[in-house]
């Protein structure tokens, strides 16, 4: 434990590093994030605390109580933190994702009954169809990069469930370029805060912001067409066109409706890409794996294969081992304890999933991909309390039905059509604001 008086109050934080040992330690560690914090996660008996400048207290946790407790049982003590989402918000809107308390709230209940496993039987047609045009022009051969397949396909999967049109060619490149753009400058900013300073000055900044610009520009274009369609479309943006305030009676402003759309988009694609690129790493080594996916996608139909256990199975287990939200961040709006840690408002605590995800006091073998851990003995999915892959809480994701039975209906496509088989070259992991391969290399045949 470490006492430390904040603000003429004596706090208790978890054992940990000192201001001057966490700049000590910037300088001097090489290796990534996961590792360092795995390694933290064995010395300090899985939490530990760090002091940043202006006293700011950051606690990393993979206890699973701690992690209950800040985001489901004590959740309106906090919010998510300003270190990530303040970043975020700037170039992507105040969206559901990055947005905090009434205002959140609000929209949240707004925007969650267009995610209810019944609304969204109708996207699922919309799904199964993108993703029968990709496979139609898959790659084959060796030492294929599954990383940017997968990523363009999940982004083209939210664009559809999002605007069930045909974008021109054009507006699709220009959307996926100032996307990644932005995506990539919010990479940097947050893993190099220290150059923070150097974006208005050479140009980042103000190219970044006209990116952000130029990317409502284009969605406002969008929906104002659809505002004056009268054909009538089952999709996401029809949904959030559609919802009225429950107080009001209004429909959302033009601008929170773009705020929104792209929220929808940031959060959707690169979760379910990077979660079916390491599932496809995964089992790619694995024959009995292979042949039993194999087997169920050349029997299942389209609806079967949303709601398979086995499939499901085989994600959760890519979820366990890589979760794509590696770890989640809150900060304390008020002054907070846990099982005898005391600490001050503002301090930001980081869940760590991943680590959590890999405790051997729940998983056994658990480094071992195993996907029937996750079938109990009626074969039906075995829940456990410790497996945050959508986070808990009022804030969970509100994509998890849609990005699971995403999932499932590629599963089924994919290996009705496809031979996969490993090849020398393992990805390394990429910690960035979420969990992805450097790239995936797989051999790839047609069945
Ligand atoms: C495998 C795929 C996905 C994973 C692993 C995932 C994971 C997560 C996690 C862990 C959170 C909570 C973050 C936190 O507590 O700070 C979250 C939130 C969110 N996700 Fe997902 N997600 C996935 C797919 C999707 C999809 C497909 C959509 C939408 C189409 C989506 C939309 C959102 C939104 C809007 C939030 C913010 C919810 C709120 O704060 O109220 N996600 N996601």
């Amino acid at each position: 434990m470490r006492h430390k008086v904040i603000g003429g109050n004596t706090y208790h934080l978890p054992s940990g590093y000192s201001f001057a040992q966490v700049f000590m330690r910037s300088l001097t560690i090489n290796q990534g994030p996961i590792e360092t914090t795995s390694e933290n996660m064995e010395k300090f008996d899985g939490t530990y605390s760090m002091t940043f400048p202006g006293n700011q207290q950051l606690i990393v946790t993979q206890d699973a109580g701690f992690i209950n407790h800040v985001l489901r049982e004590k959740h309106t003590n906090y919010k998510k933190s300003a270190m990530t989402s303040g970043k975020a918000a700037r170039l992507f809107g105040d969206g559901l994702l990055f947005s905090n308390g009434d205002f959140w709230l609000q929209q949240r209940r707004l925007i969650q009954p267009g995610f209810h496993s019944k609304k969204l039987q109708g996207l699922y047609e919309i799904v199964a169809r993108t993703i029968d045009e990709t496979l139609a022009a898959f790659p084959t051969g060796e030492n294929v990069d599954f990383y940017p397949l997968m990523h363009r396909l999940s982004f083209d999967i939210v664009i559809r469930a999002l605007f069930d049109i045909d974008l021109s060619p054009a507006t699709m490149q220009e959307l996926t370029s100032l996307f990644t753009g932005l995506q990539n400058f919010l990479i940097r900013d947050i893993r190099r805060p220290f150059r923070k300073f150097l974006y208005p000055i050479n140009g980042q900044e103000r190219l970044n912001l006209k990116r952000s610009d130029q990317l409502k520009d284009l969605i406002r274009q969008v929906i104002r067409q659809r505002r004056n369609d009268p054909k009538p479309y089952n999709d996401l943006l029809d949904m959030l066109l559609s919802t009225r305030y429950e107080d009001s009676g209004e429909p959302m402003s033009e601008e929170q409706l773009i705020a929104e759309v792209l929220i929808l988009l940031f959060a959707g694609h690169e979760t379910t890409a990077n979660t079916l690129s390491w599932l496809l790493y995964l089992v790619s080594s694995k024959k009995d794996i292979l042949d039993r996916l194999t087997e169920l996608s050349l029997k299942l139909d389209i609806n079967e294969s949303i709601r398979n256990e086995y499939f499901q199975a085989v994600i959760n287990e890519s979820m366990r081992l890589r979760p794509a939200a590696w770890m989640a961040d809150r900060e304390a709006i008020a002054d907070d304890s846990f099982a005898g840690y005391s600490y001050p408002a503002g301090t930001v605590i980081m869940t760590f999933f991943y680590g959590l995800h890999r405790h051997r006091e729940f998983w056994e073998n658990s480094d071992v991909f195993d996907p029937n851990r996750f079938i109990d003995e009626n074969g039906k999915i075995r829940k456990s309390p410790a497996f945050f892959p959508f986070g808990a809480g009022p804030r969970m994701c509100i994509g998890n039905n849609f990005a699971m039975a995403e999932m499932g209906l590629f599963l089924r496509a994919f290996f009705s059509k496809f031979e996969i088989s490993p090849t020398s070259t393992p990805p390394e992991l990429m910690p960035l604001i979420t969990l992805r391969p450097d790239k995936v290399l797989l051999n790839v045949k047609k069945r």
